[in-house]
Formats: C-alpha cells, structure tokens, sequence
C-alpha cells in the first residue's frame, strides 16, 4: 500500500514536471489548505533540496517573503560544512508585507536555522523618487543589492493575485486595474493572467523577473487546492530550472484542466 501510494506521487510529480516543461515537482501528499503539516513537508523538501542542489563554495541564496516562506524557514537545519558556505538575502525590497513574513525576516530565520549567514535590506515602503535615488548611493544598500545580483539560489512562493493586491493594501484603482487584465497570479512583485503574461509590475528594487533567467537553482514553494489556478499560471512561464515544491491537492486541480 505505502508502495503504491509512493509510486503514484512519483507519477504524479512526473507528469506535472512535464506539464510546465521544469527540472523537477517534488509533491507532499494532502492539501496545505486544510492541513498544516503539509507546510512543514513542503519546509522538510525545501531543506533535502537544497542539501541536494547547494553547490560546494560560497552560495547567495536570494528569498521572498509571504506565510509559506516565513513557515517553511522555520524547518531548515543545518546546510553548511567545511566547504559550502550560505549568505541569505531577501530578494527585493519590502512590497508591504507584516514584519513576520517579510523577506528580511525568511532570510533571518533561514540563516538561523541552516547556521549561514544573512543580510538585511533596509528600504521603506513608500519613497519619493530623490529619496530613492540617494539610498541608491548608500553604501549599506548597494553592497546588498550587488549581493542579490549575484545570487545562484532563488526562493520563492506564489499566491493569488487579487488575495495579494488585498493584503499589500494596494489602491483601488490598482485592483480594479488587475481584474481587468485578469491577473491570476502574483509573485516576485509581478502579476500573471492565466497564460502567465505579465500584466503589472510593483517597482521595486533588488531582483528583478529578467534575472531569474540565469539564476542556476530556483525553487518555487505554493500549494492548495486555492492555489492551483496562480500556481498552474505563474509556472507556465516560469524559467526551466525551476524546481516546483508544491502538494497533492494543487497538483490534481492543475492537471485535472489538460
Ligand atoms: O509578498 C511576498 C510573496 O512571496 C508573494 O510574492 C507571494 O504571492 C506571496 O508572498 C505568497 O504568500 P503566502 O505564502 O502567504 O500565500
């Protein structure tokens, strides 16, 4: 029985691999929705895949924020040795999120947690245009971006467009905006419509969606059945490296629309 169920995820992982044409799905059963230990599978698959994929060296591992990056940090252990060292820093500059489930604070707790180290990006949500250009000369702000641009390792989640517009409290024409274009989808600051075109942007600095292209290990962490859709739109056009962490109730939702 344990037999048959591993090979039908095996399959199943499989199939939505190549649903999206990606290097990997790594799939845990249930549905992150309903039950909270998928979250902490999802962290156990994030932790045995970068102890997989981490290259020996120094390695700069760039993350996003959100609750599944915030839970899935809490369930990393120790991925340094003698030779493979990890700096973690957030990906781009704060997109109005709560203190807990910033970037900052992922990439704080993963250093913590894995025994690496990190470094902090501090930018205020709302700048006036001479202010942001005077912190882009701040020596503090320039070293971490330098850092983020040289990353080799990306995390990141993905979630619904409009649940995200919501909580990042953006303005209503903004909304309106997205349900126009029928954006599905939001990660990294950008929102996707269901053929994973990218219909809006928040500006931000730090990394930008172009230069993912080269980054050599990306891991994408979503799932539930109320993911699926953003999920199925934002890995349409997703680089081809990407490694999908994601669960059984997303997976069969996603496959179930071929
Ligand atoms: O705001 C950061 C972010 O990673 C978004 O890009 C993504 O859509 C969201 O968080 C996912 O959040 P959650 O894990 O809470 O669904």
């Amino acid at each position: 029985k344990v037999m048959d169920q591993l090979f039908g995820v095996h399959q199943l992982e499989k199939h939505l691999a190549n649903h999206f044409g990606i290097a990997r799905c790594v799939i845990s059963a249930g549905d992150s929705d309903r039950q909270e230990k998928v979250v902490k599978n999802f962290g156990e698959s994030l932790n045995e895949s970068l102890d997989l994929l981490l290259p020996e060296g120094k390695n700069i591992i760039a993350v996003m924020g959100g609750t599944t990056m915030a839970q899935v940090a809490e369930c990393l252990t120790n991925l340094e040795s003698d030779k493979r060292h990890n700096l973690f820093v957030p990906a781009r500059g704060g997109i109005g999120e709560a203190l807990t489930v910033q970037a900052n604070s992922v990439s704080a707790m993963m250093a913590m947690r894995s025994n690496g180290e990190h470094r902090a990006l501090y930018v205020p949500e709302q700048l006036s245009s001479d202010t942001y250009r005077s912190l882009m000369k701040e020596p503090s702000i320039l070293e971490v971006l330098n850092l983020i641009s040289q990353a080799n390792c990306v995390i990141h989640s993905i979630g619904r467009a409009l649940h995200m517009a919501a909580r990042r409290k953006m303005s209503e024409k903004e909304i309106l905006m997205l349900k126009q274009a029928n954006a599905v989808a939001e990660s990294f600051g950008y929102f996707f419509d269901e053929a994973g075109k990218v219909v809006y942007k928040v500006p931000r600095i730090g990394l930008q969606l172009k230069d993912l292209q080269t980054v050599p290990l990306i891991l994408a962490i979503a799932g539930g059945k109320s993911k699926a859709k953003a999920i199925n739109a934002y890995m349409q056009n997703a680089p081809k490296q990407t490694w999908l962490l994601t669960d059984e109730a997303a997976a069969n939702e996603i496959l179930k629309g071929e």
